[in-house]
C-alpha cells in the first residue's frame, strides 16, 4: 500500500494532501463542523465564504435579510475565524478559508493575524449583486488588476493563496490566469460552469498553478475527465454529502494504486493538455504536436534536446527497440503497444512505474516551459 504523497505527490501549504478531493465553499453552509463530519473522505476544504470588512459584512447582512440565501453573519471576523481554524485543526483535512474583502488591506490584515497555517482563498466567484457592488466576487474578474493587488498583498504575509473564479466572465480566462499566477497565486479554483474539459485545458496551457476543478463533479467518471484534462484536484459542493465524496475518494485510490499516476494527461492528439508531450514521439511528421510546439514558442531541437537530456541515466533512457530508439518518446500505457511493453519488462520496470517516471518527465516539462521558456498564447 502507498501512502498519500506516493499516490498523489500533492503538497499545498507544504502539507500532504491525502485525496484529490475538495469541498468548496457555500455560505452559510460550510463551516468547520460541516468539513469535520466529511473529513475522513476530503483533502483540503473551504470553509465560508466569510466576509471580512464592513463593505461586505452588509452585503453579508443584506443578502440574509432579503431571504434569498443562507450567509455566515457574525460582528467580529477574527474572532469567528479563529474559532473556525481552531475546530478544523482536530483533523488532517488541509484548512482553506474562502474570504470575501473588498481592499488588498482587508485581506492582508486578515492573514497578518491568523498566520500560514490557512490557505487563504479570495471569494472572485461571487456573483450575488449586493457582493459585487460591495466591490468583491466577480467584481474582481472585471477588474483583475484590483484582484491581482489582492493577490500581491496577500502574499506579502507570506501566506499560500488561492483564487475561486467561475470561468467564462473574465474578457480571457487565459490570459488571467497567467496574470494570478505572475502576481504569486498558488492555487487556482475554477468553476467551469457548463464548459467543460476543452476550457480546463486552455487553463492548464496557460499556468502551472496547482488546479482544481470544481461543478458538478459528483462521479468517478466526471472526475477521471477532469484529471486527464489538467485537473490537479477537483471539489464538491452542492453534492458534498458523505456518499459522493466517500465514492470520489475510494474510486481515485484504487485507481491511482493500479496506475501509478492518477491524474495523466490524455495524449495530445486526443486531447491532451501540454502535459502530455511527456508522451509525445520524435517531432517527425504533421500531427498536433507541431502546432502545439509552436504555441509555446518552443523550436523543435528544443523539444527533443529537453526530452533527452531529461531522461538521461534514468530509468526512462532506454528502449533500443521502440519506435524512437527511447522510452522517453513512448505512449501511455492505456496504447496498447508490445515494443513498450517488451522493453519494460525487459528493464524490469513495472507499468505503473513507467507512468510515475513519465509523470517526472511531465513535471520537468512544465517547469521548463513555465519558468525557462517564452510562451505565445496557447490553447
Ligand atoms: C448556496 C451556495 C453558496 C455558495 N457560496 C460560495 C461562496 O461563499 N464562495 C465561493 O467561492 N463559492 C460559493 N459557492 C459556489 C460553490 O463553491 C461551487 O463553485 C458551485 O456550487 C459549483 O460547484 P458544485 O456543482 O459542486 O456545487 C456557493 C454555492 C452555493 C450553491
Ligand atoms: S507526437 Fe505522437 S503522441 Fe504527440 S500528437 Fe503527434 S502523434 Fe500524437
Ligand atoms: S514503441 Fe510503442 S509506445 Fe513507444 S512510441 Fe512506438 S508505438 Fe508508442
Amino acid at each position: 500500500m502507498m501512502d498519500a504523497f506516493e499516490r498523489f505527490g500533492l503538497l499545498i501549504n507544504d502539507r500532504v494532501v491525502r485525496t484529490p478531493v475538495a469541498i468548496a465553499s457555500m455560505a452559510g453552509i460550510v463551516d468547520a463542523g460541516y468539513v469535520l463530519e466529511r473529513a475522513d473522505h476530503i483533502g483540503i476544504a473551504f470553509i465560508g465564504g466569510y466576509s471580512i470588512d464592513g463593505p461586505t459584512m452588509d452585503a453579508a447582512r443584506a443578502i440574509a435579510s432579503s431571504g434569498d440565501r443562507k450567509e455566515f453573519i457574525y460582528d467580529a471576523p477574527v474572532i469567528e475565524l479563529k474559532s473556525q481554524i481552531d475546530l478544523m485543526a482536530k483533523s488532517d483535512v488541509i484548512p482553506g478559508i474562502n474570504l470575501r474583502g473588498s481592499t488588498p488591506e482587508s485581506f492582508s490584515t486578515i492573514a497578518r493575524t491568523l498566520g500560514d497555517r490557512i490557505v487563504y482563498e479570495i471569494d472572485a466567484h461571487c456573483q450575488q449583486p449586493a457582493m459585487i457592488a460591495a466591490g468583491c466576487g466577480e467584481f474582481y474578474l472585471k477588474h483583475p488588476e484590483k484582484l491581482l493587488a489582492v493577490i500581491r498583498a496577500l502574499k506579502s504575509e507570506g501566506v499560500t493563496v488561492s483564487v475561486k473564479i467561475r470561468a467564462g466572465v473574465a474578457d480571457d480566462d487565459r490570459t488571467l490566469v497567467g496574470e494570478l499566477w505572475k502576481a504569486g497565486a498558488d492555487i487556482l479554483h475554477v468553476d467551469l460552469m457548463d464548459f467543460g474539459t476543452a476550457k480546463l485545458r486552455q487553463i492548464r496551457n496557460a499556468c502551472p498553478l496547482v488546479l482544481i476543478a470544481n461543478n458538478s463533479i459528483t462521479t468517478f467518471d466526471r472526475m477521471k475527465d477532469m484529471l486527464s484534462h489538467g485537473a490537479d484536484l477537483v471539489s464538491v459542493a452542492r453534492q458534498s454529502d458523505i456518499r459522493t465524496l466517500a465514492g470520489l475518494d475510494a474510486a481515485i485510490t484504487r485507481y491511482a494504486e493500479e496506475e501509478g499516476w492518477y491524474n495523466a494527461p490524455k495524449q495530445l492528439c486526443r486531447g491532451g493538455d501540454i502535459r502530455s508531450l511527456t508522451f509525445c514521439c520524435m517531432p517527425v511528421k504533421e500531427c498536433p504536436l507541431i502546432p502545439a510546439l509552436t504555441r509555446i514558442g518552443m523550436p523543435k531541437e528544443t523539444y527533443i534536446r529537453m526530452k533527452l537530456e531529461a531522461v538521461r541515466g534514468t530509468q526512462l533512457d532506454t528502449g533500443k527497440q521502440t519506435c524512437f530508439g527511447s522510452l522517453s518518446w513512448c505512449c501511455k500505457t492505456s496504447s496498447p503497444c508490445m515494443f513498450r511493453d517488451m522493453t519494460l519488462k525487459q528493464a524490469g520496470i513495472s507499468r505503473k512505474e513507467y507512468m510515475r517516471l513519465k509523470r517526472d518527465l511531465s513535471d520537468m516539462i512544465m517547469s521548463r516551459v513555465f519558468h525557462d521558456n517564452t510562451q505565445d498564447e496557447t490553447s
